[in-house]
């Protein structure tokens, strides 16, 4: 049996996550499969025996696929040991970045007919040179009106990879239903 691990990503960073949740857990002896949620079709829910969901935030939402998906596999994701995160921005400080305190995080749990057993938010990765000029325009000036780094030739990763190792291992742990 192993551990599914969905991802949700425009920019990559999510799917990065995805694959160091994957390697911390084979240190750990258990095997994961990392899938693309925008491109899986079919899953053999009889394989995995715990599951992941990660998904980033732009522009204040999931990717719609995110909600269709848990909507349509409701049942599957409940039946076994669930854990999700959430990648954003407004994670790079500290204090928004816990399901309570991540509004983004908040919202989904409490409308998603999902409970995961266990829920992270993870801060994600800002590569001003990778945006086309609009999205480099708004991200620009999010960042400016929250104090965050403003020159547009950076690329800053704020991804806590200690947090996402603790992560992993606390879905390790995770006891079967
Ligand atoms: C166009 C765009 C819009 C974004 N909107 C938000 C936002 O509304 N709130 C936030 O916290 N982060 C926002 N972000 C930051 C992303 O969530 C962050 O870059 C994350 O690492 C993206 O993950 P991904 O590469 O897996 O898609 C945005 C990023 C981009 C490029």
């Amino acid at each position: 049996m192993k551990t599914l691990i969905l991802f949700s990503t425009r920019d990559g960073q999510t799917r990065e996550i995805a694959s160091y949740i994957s390697s911390e857990l084979k240190e750990l002896g258990v095997e994961s499969d990392v899938v693309n949620l925008h491109r899986c079709e079919e899953i053999t829910w009889s394989n995995y025996d715990r599951v992941i969901i990660g998904a980033s935030i732009r522009y204040g939402h999931f990717h719609s696929s995110v909600d269709a998906f848990v909507k349509k596999h409701q049942q599957a994701l409940q039946a076994v040991p669930s854990a999700f995160f959430s990648v954003n921005l407004v994670a790079r400080k500290p204090e928004k970045r816990s399901p309570q305190t991540n509004s983004y995080t908040r919202k989904f749990l409490l409308s998603s007919p999902w409970q995961p057993d266990h829920c992270a938010v993870f801060a994600g990765a800002l590569r001003y040179p990778r945006y086309g000029w609009l999205d480099r325009f708004m991200i620009r000036l999010i960042m400016k009106m929250t104090g965050g780094e403003t020159d547009t030739r950076k690329e800053v990763v704020y991804t806590d990879w200690q947090q996402v190792a603790r992560f992993a291992h606390e879905i390790a742990h995770l006891t079967a239903k």
